[in-house]
């Protein structure tokens, strides 16, 4: 399974390809304008219904590289790009961009690598510390990684770091943030922008309230079965600017893997013959989300990778249990809350 979805992330790389045929098994037949891609694999189709930015650019498939230091960084990416990988999550406040950026140089010096700078989607994020000074920080991020472009710059945050959540500034400086990142566009230095951790209120502020709008916005946001339902709000309210939603602790923060009793996801795992942690991706892929998951394990990084295989496999009626592990008024968010950010 691993292999085809190689194929298949290489596919989501090449923009306007319109059919491709990548090996003999694998015949790709897609019109440029089909938002909904078939994938005939020999053991049927994969149906990857996905928002045009994420099918069109971004690998929907990402590693991320948080909490990440040193030598652990880099053998983390390296092995991921060696297995297929071509879309990294990066970000200022990780502390580790320069370590991303020397590994990266290594890997296009390399004369047995063909994997260029083109090839990876790389995103990083303006840090809450650097509310006051985007674009001088978007420069040092774009020193650190030793690349002139970033493929997605986010702002991390819709607040200030160290400013109390319930001040006005917080709203003026996301604000001029997004204006100045819409002229870091217009010269080049980014190809997309977006934010993370922004609710629809944050992100309406910035349609209604900036002059350059939010049309192709991508959104990062938590996203697991305990708490989906924003995103989903999001995905729906902003599609038609060409939103795109990108979901991050898809483990809930561990409670994904820790000690449960036996539950839906175990027995969708046993009878797709797969794991609980590519159920949720592939749950999360369905419901057209892009998808970011971190590891330094060689064999989860080609798990998760397997896990776009599943989406074809996964039911209507698996979905809908996934979606009711949580209610609508008993969401668990595990990650930081920017529903208290003003
Ligand atoms: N925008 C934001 O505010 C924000 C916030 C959080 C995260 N992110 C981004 O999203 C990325 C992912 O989130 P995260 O790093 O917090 O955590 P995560 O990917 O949800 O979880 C990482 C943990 O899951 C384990 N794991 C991964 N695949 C597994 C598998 N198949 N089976 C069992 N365990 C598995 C890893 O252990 P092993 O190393 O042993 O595999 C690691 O301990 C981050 O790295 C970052 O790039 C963004």
């Amino acid at each position: 399974m691993g292999e085809s979805y190689v194929d298949m992330i290489l596919w989501l790389c090449k923009l306007g390809e319109a059919s491709l045929r990548v090996n003999p098994t694998i015949n790709i037949q897609i019109p440029v304008t089909v938002l909904i891609p078939q994938i005939n694999y020999p053991s049927g189709p994969i149906q990857l219904k996905m928002p045009p930015n994420i099918i069109r650019l971004m690998p929907p498939l990402g590693v991320g590289t948080f909490r990440l230091k040193d030598e652990a960084v880099q053998q983390a990416l390296k092995n991921a790009l060696d297995i297929g990988y071509r879309h990294i999550d990066a970000a200022a406040i990780y502390h580790n961009e320069k370590e991303i950026g020397d590994v990266l140089q290594k890997i296009h010096a390399s004369p047995s690598q063909t994997i260029t700078r083109s090839d990876i989607w790389i995103t990083s994020k303006l840090s809450p510390y650097d509310m006051k000074t985007p674009r001088t920080s978007l420069l040092k991020t774009l020193a650190s990684l030793q690349t002139e472009y970033l493929d997605l710059y986010l702002i991390h945050w819709p607040g200030m770091a160290r400013k109390s959540s319930s001040s006005p500034e917080n709203k003026k400086l996301r604000i001029q943030a997004w204006n100045i990142l819409n002229e870091a566009k217009k010269e080049g230095l980014v190809r997309h922008i977006g934010v993370s951790n922004f609710t629809s209120q944050h992100i309406q502020e910035l349609e209604d309230e900036t002059e350059y709008g939010i049309q192709g916005l991508f959104v990062q946001m938590e996203i697991h079965p305990w708490y989906w339902r924003d995103a989903e709000e999001i995905q729906k309210r902003f599609e038609p600017k060409g939103a795109s939603v990108v979901g991050y602790a898809l483990l809930a923060e561990g409670k994904l893997l820790g000690e449960h009793m036996r539950d839906v996801l175990d027995e969708i795992a046993e009878r797709l013959e797969s794991t609980r942690v590519q159920v949720v991706m592939s749950w999360a892929l369905k419901k057209g989300f892009g998808v970011l998951v971190r590891s330094t394990s060689m064999s989860h990084l080609r798990q998760n990778l397997d896990a776009a295989s599943l989406v074809a496999l996964l039911t209507a009626e698996d979905c809908a249990a996934i979606d009711n592990m949580s209610s609508p008024d008993g969401e668990e968010k595990r990650c930081w809350d920017p529903r208290l950010v003003k």
